[in-house]
């Protein structure tokens, strides 16, 4: 990559490319591993992009080497990638594991440090197994304790070799298009009621399995734990009109704020974002309780249970004031949110269609972490740019992202000193991406996915650096 100043970046920083189990390993019914609730998704048709599935994906499964050398071209120091929770333990609870699953992962971990490559390990990628889903998945309570036992294993099995850890990927995600929307598994359309519980219960879980590391992996395995949130940039539409303003704020409170005020800094959600819920409950005749969930004095508090922060950044919003709009008499997230994100015309598009490029809007946001949240080291563990439409390997507009986003992040470094320790572009190869199938690609390779080889081309910004 040309015309980065590298020298701004700390030595030892993290240079990294991410994937995700369920988009890239394939392999949905071998060797003993479990389905999961994207299997039942994916197979349920209609639901996703031409019925797509990641049944078979970039088959990372059985081409990890071939994922190994692509790591190795590009001569990244990190490589993230997730767990599938149904590959090592079938019906998600540890009666039961699956020693190829765990062989699996053995090898990856082991091939990458026999190669300098450091690996960040996510537990959870939107892939529940299945079993559990049908108890309740995340909107049970039970599901935090299995989940902590999940982690424990994982600690337990890797974590003599892997000291870089995420729990949950993006629970907003998970909550919201999962739970709310019903457009990401496990499909459930229950507005304004199950997203707050997901969204609890994962928090719950991320919080159990942060103190058992804590506890009793840590003073052996000295390794790191978090959990990545995913945050747009956001600024009122109209600076100079209050109700944009406190739209925005409100935004903030629905989407990264949900997460890190817990976590970062009270141990709960933000009084703002309660006395909202609370008041539309009233308002609009909810009478079965808080639909924010409580969290209890008998488990152990989600503050400072984070030892970096996990950023997933793509893209920037200028809010809209939606109170009086046409959600407002209605039970739902975006109601209880009331407020509205929208593109400004003068950002670019590329490719899917919610991915408008402001790289600018990373720097702004790292910034604001640190102001507002900790001054605990920043991993930026997604970041990426789109395809759709015919194949452009000669894709000089990626590598132009690239390059302005890295020295955005550059600037967020050496001028508004925020401590940034790494990088992983979205993603290593172009893979399932989720409802939309192979029709977007995020790849740093194109896989040639119409071919049983899959093969992997380098894209001319796979170097991004
Ligand atoms: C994130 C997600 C990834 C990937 C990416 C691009 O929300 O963690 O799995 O799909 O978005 O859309």
């Amino acid at each position: 990559m040309s015309g980065l100043d590298v020298s701004v970046f700390p030595h030892d920083f993290a240079w990294g490319a991410a994937t995700a189990a369920y988009q890239i390993e394939g392999g949905w019914n071998m060797d003993g591993r479990g389905p999961s609730i994207w299997d039942t998704f994916c197979h349920a048709k209609g639901r996703v992009f031409e019925d797509h599935t990641g049944d078979v994906a970039c088959n990372s499964y059985q081409l990890w080497e071939e994922d190994l050398k692509c790591i190795r071209q590009l001569g990244l120091t990190h490589y993230r990638l997730s767990l599938s929770w149904s590959r090592l333990l079938p019906d998600g609870t540890t009666n039961h594991v699956n020693p190829k699953g765990v062989a699996y992962y053995n090898k990856v971990i082991d091939d990458l440090i026999a190669c300098g490559v450091t690996p960040m390990i996510t537990l959870y990628h939107m892939d529940l197994p299945q079993a559990l889903q049908d108890l309740g998945g995340w909107s049970s309570t039970e599901i935090a304790d299995i989940f902590e036992s999940y982690a424990r294993f994982c600690f337990k099995t890797f974590g003599d070799r892997v000291k870089l850890w995420i729990t949950v990927n993006e629970p907003y995600v998970c909550a919201k298009l999962g739970h709310e929307d019903g457009i990401f598994a496990p499909g459930i359309k229950n507005p304004g009621i199950s997203v707050y519980l997901a969204g609890h219960n994962m928090l719950r879980a991320h919080t159990k399995a942060w103190h058992t590391y804590n506890t009793h992996f840590r003073p052996l395995q000295a390794g790191q734990v978090s959990l990545a949130l995913n945050s747009d940039w956001v600024e009122p539409l109209d600076p100079g009109c209050p109700k944009d303003a406190t739209a925005a704020e409100r935004y903030k409170d629905f989407t990264l704020d949900w997460f890190a005020c817990p976590v970062f800094c009270t141990g709960d959600y933000s009084e703002s974002m309660r006395a909202r819920i609370e008041t539309r409950s009233l308002d609009l005749g909810y009478k079965q309780g808080s639909r924010l969930p409580r969290f209890t004095k008998s488990e152990p508090s989600p503050l400072g249970t984070a030892d970096f922060f996990a950023l997933n950044y793509y893209t920037s919003r200028k809010v809209k004031d939606l109170n009086d709009g046409s959600k407002k008499n209605e039970l739902s997230f975006e109601g209880d949110q009331g407020a509205e994100g929208v593109v400004d015309p003068s950002w670019p598009i590329c490719g899917v269609h919610w991915l408008a490029v402001v790289p600018d809007g990373l720097r702004k946001l790292l910034k604001y972490i640190k102001d507002m949240y900790t001054s605990l080291p920043i991993y930026i563990t997604e970041n990426g740019f789109s395809q759709m439409g015919p194949v452009q390997i000669e894709d000089a507009d990626r590598s132009q992202f690239y390059q302005d986003t890295l020295q955005e992040v550059g600037k967020a470094i050496s001028q508004d000193r925020v401590n940034v320790k790494g990088y992983f572009a979205w993603s290593l190869l172009d893979n399932f991406e989720w409802s939309d199938g192979y029709s977007v690609r995020f790849g740093l390779f194109h896989v040639d996915f119409s071919t049983p080889e899959l093969k992997r081309t380098i894209y001319r910004s796979g170097p991004y650096r």
